[in-house]
């Protein structure tokens, strides 16, 4: 199946998997086309700003309102709860697939949160690791989801249409959403972010103009395709961190028409348009953002997905890596990819770390000494694609995160060796 897209972000888009089956003129008729059911869709309260509102209106063949009593599940997502806060700067080495058949909803493992879920900010953070593909159908009822994949690509079916993604792509699914994850290799590995806040939307751009960053035309929403199967499927949510499930004689993904702008999209990392310094300095790591949910205060992010690609280095009597510091703001860091330009070694595609509000941090002693020796010459780093959860809030660690043999117990000794090159009597 050759897969259609539609381009744009925020767009009230359009679909339909067979002609005039969306309605003219109007949302809600009272006979839709085709004999199918009307369902709204809403990712936002009602009144939100219009700027900000997110719906799709769904002409489908059963509505969502259909089916039995979710029960909740025995095998609940790994991670277990959240373990004790730590002001420790954290970093994991890679996890393992799992040999044991894996979807993507088992293969979910919590790593660190900062949310109480029952309110409508922060987010929590996965890494999944699968090996066969669902089965069944899920939805998240907690957040939005952002998926990176590191290893494997993924068919993702939703009920607006289906997704193809691999590695230096990601996909954004709004809450509630339902959706199947199918696996195109033998395995897939990356990470999630659930967003519980305000939904994630392309950053302002300020002086920097209309153009840049991540562009609008090159996100891409599915066209409307859907299922029409008279089979027993399994339908899981997750509800306040609780996997529940429930029975049903259809197919979730029977939405045959939809309009509205509360939709899934992908992203294609190698598309951002990176912008740097061409004079001297290491500026900002916000040059990078590609997606941000802001928070009620105004350039507060409750989450920045913010990426390290490809670029060139071309800065001027300049320390080039990212300089040492303390932020404000709590960064989760993955590899999709290569190496990360602060970090010799111990980083790795797969892996992560957390630096956590005003922990100190920067290059490794080994990185920061070439840097400071180097001849400055225009250099590209290439083969590379880090990136950075950014958020407002402490995140705490699950306890798999504190207890798992994959967090390593050496990673402050990467500063250790920075050389004491102090004199005073040298300028
Ligand atoms: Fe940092």
């Amino acid at each position: 199946m050759n897969l259609e897209y539609l381009s744009g972000f925020g767009n009230e888009f359009a679909s339909e998997a067979l002609p005039g089956a969306l309605p003219v003129g109007q949302n809600s008729p009272q006979k839709a086309p085709y004999g199918l059911y009307t369902e709204l869709f809403s990712g936002t309260a009602f009144t939100m700003v219009r700027s900000e509102a997110r719906r799709t209106w769904l002409y489908r063949i059963q509505p969502s309102a259909n089916h039995p009593a979710f029960v909740k599940l025995a095998r609940q997502l790994a991670g277990g709860p959240l373990g004790a806060v730590t002001p420790n700067r954290l970093r994991w080495n890679p996890l393992d697939v799992p040999s044991e058949p894996t979807d993507f909803v088992d293969g979910l493992v919590g790593m660190v949160a900062n949310s109480a879920l029952e309110k409508p900010s922060g987010i929590s953070i996965y890494h999944y690791c699968a090996n066969r593909s669902m089965e069944r159908v899920f939805f998240n009822a907690d957040g939005e989801l952002l998926i990176v994949p590191e290893q494997g690509r993924l068919r993702i079916a939703t009920e607006l249409g289906v997704l193809e993604v691999e590695p230096l792509e990601i996909v954004v699914l709004p809450r509630g959403l339902k959706f199947r994850v199918e696996l195109l290799d033998a395995q897939a590995r990356g990470y999630v972010a659930e967003n519980h806040g305000a939904p994630l939307r392309l950053p302002d751009l300020g002086p920097i103009g209309s153009n840049g960053l991540a562009n609008p035309r090159d996100f891409l929403t599915p066209v409307a395709h859907y299922e029409d199967l008279k089979k027993p499927t399994t339908l899981v949510q997750k509800f306040l961190g609780e996997l529940w499930a429930c029975e049903l004689d259809h197919s979730s993904l029977n939405v045959v028409a939809w309009h509205g702008n509360n939709v899934p999209y992908k992203y294609d990392l190698r598309r951002f348009n990176t912008l740097g310094t061409v004079s001297f300095d290491h500026p900002d790591p916000s040059i990078f953002t590609v997606l941000t949910s802001p928070t009620s205060t105004h350039g507060l992010a409750n989450l920045d997905f913010v990426i390290f690609p490809p670029r060139w280095m071309v800065a001027e009597n300049t320390f080039r890596p990212p300089w040492f510091h303390r932020n404000l703001m709590n960064e989760y860091m993955g590899l999709i990819q290569g190496a990360y330009d602060a970090k010799a070694e111990g980083f790795l595609p797969g892996g992560a770390s957390l630096h956590s509000c005003m922990s100190a941090h920067g290059p490794d002693g080994e990185t920061c000494t070439k840097a400071i020796n180097v001849e400055l010459a225009p250099h590209k780093i290439d083969n590379t694609m880090a990136f950075m959860f950014e958020t407002s809030q402490v995140l705490r660690p699950t306890q798999f995160a504190l207890e798992c043999p994959q967090l390593q117990n050496t990673y402050d000794a990467c500063w250790a060796s920075l050389p004491a090159t102090f004199n005073p009597n040298r300028r």
